[in-house]
Parts: C-alpha cells; structure tokens; sequence
C-alpha cells in the first residue's frame, strides 16, 4: 500500500465527537468509543499528523536492518506501523505494543484490511509493568511517553535502550510544556486555535483538557532530552517543533 493510500485509511474513520456533549468529568481513556474515531481524532488534534508520519518513515528506514524487529510502543490503531509497511524491507518484523484491547482489535482490523505481507505481532501490554523487547534496530513511540507516569518514565526508556542494537533508533514525539509561563500560555492558546481551525468547538476543547489532566503528563523539551541522554543515548536530535509538540530521534 502507497503512503497516500494509508492516509486514505487514516481519513476513514468515524468523526470524533467524543467530548461534543456536556458530561461529567472523567479521566480520559483509549476505550473502544475513542479507538472508533481515534484516527479522526488525532489527525485533526495533532499538528502536522501525515509529515510526523512520513518523517518517522523516513528515519526508520535510515536505521532499519534486515531481519531484525521494529516496535511500534503505543500503537494505536496501527496508522504508524502501515505506513512504515511502504518504506521498509519486508525482513524487519513489525510489533505494535498498546495497553488498549480496542485499539488493537482496530489495528489488527486495518492491518488485515491493508493485506500487509510481513511478519507482525501486535502485544497488549501495559508500560507500567514492564516491556520485553529484543533484537530492536527501531523503536517508535508516537505520543505515548506523555501518557506513562513520570515515575516510570526513566524505567522504560532504560529498558528501550537496553534492547536496542548497536546504532539502532528511538522515534520518540511528544507534546511538551515550557518552562516559561509565557511561552506556555501563548503555544497553548495557538493549539486551541488550531483545534477550532479543525472544527472542534469551545465544549470539545474544554472537556477535552478537563479529561487529559491527570492523564497526559507533557515534560519539558529539556527533560525528555536529559532522560535520553541519562540512559545511555549518545546522538540526541529534534526534528519536529510545532508550538508545544516535538520529535526526537535518539541513536545508540
Ligand atoms: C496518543 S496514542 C498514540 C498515537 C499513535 N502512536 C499514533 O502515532 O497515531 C497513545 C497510545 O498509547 C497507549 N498507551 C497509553 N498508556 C499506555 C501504557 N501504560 N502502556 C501501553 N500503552 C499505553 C494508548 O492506549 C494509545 O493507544
């Protein structure tokens, strides 16, 4: 499948209206409402979605190597793993790690559909109780990091680190605070009105933010840097900055 027709995919799923109704709080959760119209989600939620996509694929390809294993950690719906699909050979085994059943019943449901050739394995697993990965020339985590409890942040990079091959590659994007109330005011307030660009109205955008509170924990572009660098990454780069989101790719 070409990366436009991914993208297709992508488009194709139910339109979010997830938070349109006045409801009670609650915290936010990749249950099977939000796995439904996840893709419509994040693609009108994430600045530049489709270029973090293409970027990702092009720097998994710069790393991957035959017969080795690429984890996709915080899969979602598999939009990540089916686009890399066009970019890599068809020896490097394709994982997806999510927490979320619905998510991955999706994933699994696109992947089929797409009639992807390679190897894959999609793992349910839970980044607060431990990951086992091996034989790792990429790992990916898209928007993920933001969501494990800081306490165990450090943990999971480690282990990443550990599993990754020599000159194997960490994709790692997230949505970031800043040091600086200014600045944080100023880029939030831009990302709401880039939310309202994409049709979400005031309702939507408050509840939203009420849910992801305790949830969605952004760092500082400072500290996910120092994190990479603490356990053991030698070559850390940006190369995605859009207000308050951010790529870092990482190099053992
Ligand atoms: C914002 S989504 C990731 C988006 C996806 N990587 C992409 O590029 O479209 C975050 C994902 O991380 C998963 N997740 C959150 N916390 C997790 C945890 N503790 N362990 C494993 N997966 C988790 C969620 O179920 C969700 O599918």
């Amino acid at each position: 499948m070409k990366l436009s027709q991914v993208t297709k995919f992508i488009r194709s799923s139910e339109k979010d209206a997830v938070f349109q109704q006045p409801a009670p709080a609650s915290d936010f959760s990749f249950n099977a409402r939000v796995a439904n119209v996840f893709d419509d989600m994040v693609s009108r939620s994430v600045p530049f979605y489709d270029e973090i996509q293409r970027m990702t694929c092009e720097m998994a390809k710069d790393f991957a190597q035959p017969n080795t294993n690429l984890y996709d950690i915080g899969c979602s719906t598999a939009t990540t793993l089916l686009a890399l699909d066009t970019y890599l050979p068809e020896s490097v085994r394709f994982v997806g790690i999510d927490n979320s059943a619905d998510m991955l019943a999706k994933a699994r449901e696109k992947i089929e559909a797409s009639g992807m050739k390679r190897r894959f394995d999609l793992i349910e697993g839970d980044l607060h109780q431990g990951l086992f990965l091996e034989n790792a020339s990429v790992v990916t985590m898209l928007l993920t990091l933001q969501f494990v409890r800081p306490l165990y942040r450090e943990r999971v990079m480690k282990m990443i680190y550990q599993s990754l091959n020599d000159m194997g590659c960490l994709i790692l994007v997230e949505k970031l605070t800043s040091e600086d109330t200014i600045f944080n005011r100023l880029f939030i307030n831009h990302y709401y009105d880039y939310k309202r660009r994409n049709g979400y109205s005031d309702i939507e955008i408050a509840q939203k933010r009420e849910a992801l509170e305790n949830v969605l924990i952004p760092y500082r572009m400072q500290e996910n840097e120092t994190l990479l660098r603490e356990v053991g990454f030698k070559h850390v780069e940006s190369f995605f900055r859009w207000y308050n989101f951010c790529g870092i790719i990482a190099v053992k």
